[in-house]
């Protein structure tokens, strides 16, 4: 085990997770973490993630210098380097050019463990305005960039290591290779850890954590909560009830395929509650996205709690909060970029205990989770789905008829994006209803009737997208089905605007 101690950096998740990657366990834990603690840990090596902080700063982020004493390697990284070489007696100050972006570093020992084996220039990410202008006694200058001439530093009598770039960002061209380096021949940790060990330790802490107490869960039908579900389902069986919330907006057959998956094949206890018109009664008439939004969200809850009420002694609501919503919302050390909505998020009147188990991972090990633990590939690996769901594709007030159009053909695009073998290469697809219609000729008969609109798209993270494009063969074929089989449309026009300026969604 390799742990990472958190100075409040951006990308300090993504270091456990490339160790993680390696087959070495890895989490973040408080920077402020005790000596005996860590002794208790006995980690074989320990990492200083990079943070916004200077260490000349009132309030900077430390940790107990009694930790230099262990004997553990301490791989220093951006901030973990400043602080390492201002603690061991090294000089940091504000640098004259800060330094965001791509640098060209030169590797000044080419024997530094390291840097073995690696070209002497390669490019690194560097991101920081303070630089180490005197490395501590007993180091020696590794690497060094342009801006920077003490980009890496080196104690290897003590097994002490700082590098000034982030090595866990891909942009450092041999970044994997230092983690590595410091991982396997600094520290001498074995690849011998695996997702199943993540569950065996997962389902200990829960089991420890609740005892013989009761847990709820909101059921979104998401990948996230229903990993949460199946995994809190193997430690603590009936113990856990889930809640499902169908609000009648989910895609063609879904809520049908998670009953079956979780609940029939997996034995989750869960409670359907199959809440269609509630939901569609309090949206009639209204046509303003957001407004629609926030009717869904707060409708969702208030669901939510009313089926949780009825179960008596509850002490713990699980939540299947992801790594990136926690990073988004802020942590107590990051810095908020914004704040993130968990639909089916804590009931305010409610006084539950939080267990989020999924917390430290990244969206693709929980999809590797859900497989492990029994989750079928098609649900654990569906594209991403927003929480207003077919509510928010049906433009303007949204109706069971037009749910009903939008979800037909929806279902068809999906089958065709199968069968043409492009379903994992797309990131995100589906149908809208915009609302128009339009004249076309049926048969012998004039018709006056609905337009679907195809949104494709290629991205990473949402952020940006661009619209796929996808061959013409493939989308005249998904035209004419849905002309053909779905009632009420007679065109079918596909959308070709990135984002921005866009969004994924039509509202
Ligand atoms: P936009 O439309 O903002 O969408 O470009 C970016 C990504 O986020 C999804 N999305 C949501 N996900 N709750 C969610 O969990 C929501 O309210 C929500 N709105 C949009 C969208 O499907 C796309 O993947």
């Amino acid at each position: 085990k390799i742990i990472v101690l958190d100075f409040g950096s951006q990308y300090n998740q993504l270091i456990t997770r490339r160790i993680r990657d390696f087959g070495i366990y890895s989490e973040l834990l408080p920077h402020d973490l005790s000596i005996e603690k860590i002794k208790q840990i006995n980690p074989k090596g320990i990492i200083f993630s990079g943070g916004p902080n200077s260490v000349y700063d009132d309030g900077a982020l430390k940790v107990d210098p009694a930790i230099f004493k262990l004997g553990i390697p301490i791989l220093g990284i951006c901030y973990g380097m400043q602080l390492m070489s201002y603690d061991l007696g090294g000089k940091v100050e504000q640098a004259e050019n800060k330094e965001y972006g791509r640098a060209n570093i030169t590797v000044e020992d080419s024997d530094s463990i390291l840097f073995k084996g690696l070209p002497s220039k390669q490019y690194v990410w560097m991101s920081h305005g303070d630089l180490v202008t005197q490395a501590p006694k007993g180091f020696e200058v590794t690497a060094s960039s342009k801006n920077c001439p003490i980009a890496a530093i080196a104690n290897p009598a003590k097994k002490f290591y700082g590098i000034q770039f982030h090595a866990e960002v891909r942009n450092s061209e041999y970044g994997l290779d230092i983690l590595k380096h410091f991982a396997f021949d600094v520290c001498g940790a074995a690849a011998n850890w695996t997702m199943n060990d993540f569950i065996d330790m997962k389902v200990d802490e829960i089991r420890k954590e609740v005892g013989d107490k009761k847990v709820i869960l909101g059921l979104s039908g998401g990948v996230d909560s229903s990993v949460t579900a199946t995994l809190l389902h193997k430690a603590i069986g009936d113990q856990l009830t889930a809640i499902f919330v169908d609000h009648g907006m989910l895609r063609k057959d879904e809520g049908d395929q998670v009953m079956q998956a979780l609940n029939k094949d997996l034995g989750v206890n869960i409670i359907r509650v199959n809440a269609q018109e509630r939901f569609l009664n309090k949206l009639k008439g209204v046509t303003d996205p957001e407004r629609k939004r926030k009717i869904i969200g707060k409708e969702f809850i208030e669901v939510f709690n009313e089926e949780a009420k009825k179960i008596k002694d509850v002490d713990f609501l699980a939540q299947g909060t992801l790594y990136t919503d926690v990073i988004e919302s802020g942590t107590n050390t990051a810095q908020t970029i914004k704040s993130h909505h968990n639909v089916g998020g804590l009931p305010k009147d409610m006084h539950f205990k939080l267990i989020e188990p999924l917390r430290k991972l990244f969206k693709d090990e929980v999809r590797e989770l859900g497989e492990k633990l029994g989750i079928p590939h098609d649900l654990v690996w569906r594209q991403p789905f927003p929480g207003p769901g077919l509510g928010i594709r049906v433009l303007g007030e949204v109706t069971e008829p037009k749910l009903k159009i939008v979800r037909e053909s929806d279902a068809i695009l999906r089958d065709e994006i199968k069968k043409a073998g492009l379903q994992e290469k797309i990131w995100q697809y589906f149908t809208v209803l915009p609302g128009i219609r339009s004249v076309g000729v049926m048969g012998d008969g004039r018709t006056y009737d609905y337009t679907i609109g195809i949104r494709a798209v290629t991205s990473i993270d949402g952020m940006t997208a661009d619209f796929t494009k996808i061959p013409w063969d493939v989308l005249g074929h998904i035209s004419d089905r849905i002309v053909n089989e779905v009632d009420n449309v007679n065109r079918v026009v596909y959308d070709v605007t990135s984002k921005p300026p866009s969004t994924i969604e039509w509202e």
